[in-house]
């Protein structure tokens, strides 16, 4: 399949999936404790690169997860995605909370923007979706300013990592949600994504993988921080059979770099 038509496949997947994926976002970031744990998070990551309001990049935004909380803080916030129905979900959400963030069709691997336009690049749950990762990441170190900071948030959906009592758990989670809801979460939410499956395997990625295609994409002072008190946070506001089948079983992380000064 050639590059574009790759993309356009991506694209139209995301779009059938936006409404779904954005339900989903919003069970996150529902009780004052939730936001503050976020925000601390959040700030603490972009601190290093002064007080002011930062040139923030939220690539593969989605819904504006992380966009919208950049922007609450202050800072002037890019939200790109490749989807326009997840952009239109975004900018919706922005308008509503009244918050200022520009939200522009692009590709992660293909970025709209000069060399050194901004002090942050982050994204979540994005890299584990993309056919180039390594040419992604050196395409966000490209628009970063130098000393500018990458942030990836990613999850590992496998359960190597799993103990018995959690498999269990996952376990009892899908069967619940099988007989209440008539299907199994997780499963089969692809549409011709799925015949692509080199693309989307739906196993997430291992946080070494990251550091490791980081390393080779020239960042510095690279850092795993763990995440699973945010989840945990999150998760306490999810319905049961959710929370058993996914929420504080998968293994998140952030892992954060620097481009050189
Ligand atoms: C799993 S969602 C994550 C959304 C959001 N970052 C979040 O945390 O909820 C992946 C997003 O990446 C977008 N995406 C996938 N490939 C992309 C690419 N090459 N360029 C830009 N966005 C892309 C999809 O359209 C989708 O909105």
């Amino acid at each position: 399949m050639s590059s574009h038509n790759l993309k356009q496949r991506i694209t139209e997947d995301w779009d059938w999936r936006s409404r779904e994926y954005a339900g989903r976002s919003d069970m996150y970031l529902q009780t004052e404790k939730q936001q503050r744990l976020w925000h601390e998070t959040l700030h603490g990551l972009v601190a290093p690169q002064g007080e002011g309001p930062l040139d923030i990049l939220d690539v593969g935004t989605g819904p504006g997860f992380l966009a919208l909380q950049f922007a609450r803080m202050g800072h002037r916030v890019s939200g790109l995605d490749l989807s326009p129905n997840m952009l239109e979900i975004a900018a919706k959400k922005a308008a509503q909370r009244q918050l200022m963030c520009t939200f522009l069709q692009g590709d992660a691997e293909a970025l709209p923007f000069a060399d050194h336009s901004f002090d942050v690049v982050a994204n979540r749950h994005l890299l584990w979706t993309l056919p180039r990762p390594g040419k992604a990441i050196r395409e966000w170190m490209r628009v970063l300013k130098p000393g500018g900071r990458l942030l990836i948030m990613d999850g590992d959906w496998t359960n190597r990592h799993l103990s018995r009592k959690q498999k269990l758990r996952i376990a009892m989670g899908h069967t619940l949600t099988f007989f209440t809801k008539g299907k199994i979460p997780w499963k089969g939410k692809g549409r011709g994504y799925d015949d692509a499956a080199h693309l989307l395997p739906f196993s997430g990625v291992d946080p070494g993988k990251v550091i490791a295609l980081m390393e080779a994409a020239g960042l510095q002072a690279i850092e795993e921080h763990d995440v699973q008190h945010l989840l945990a946070a999150d998760a306490e506001s999810f319905p049961l059979a959710y929370r058993w089948s996914f929420i504080d079983s998968h293994r998140r992380f952030i892992v954060a770099g620097s481009k050189a000064e």
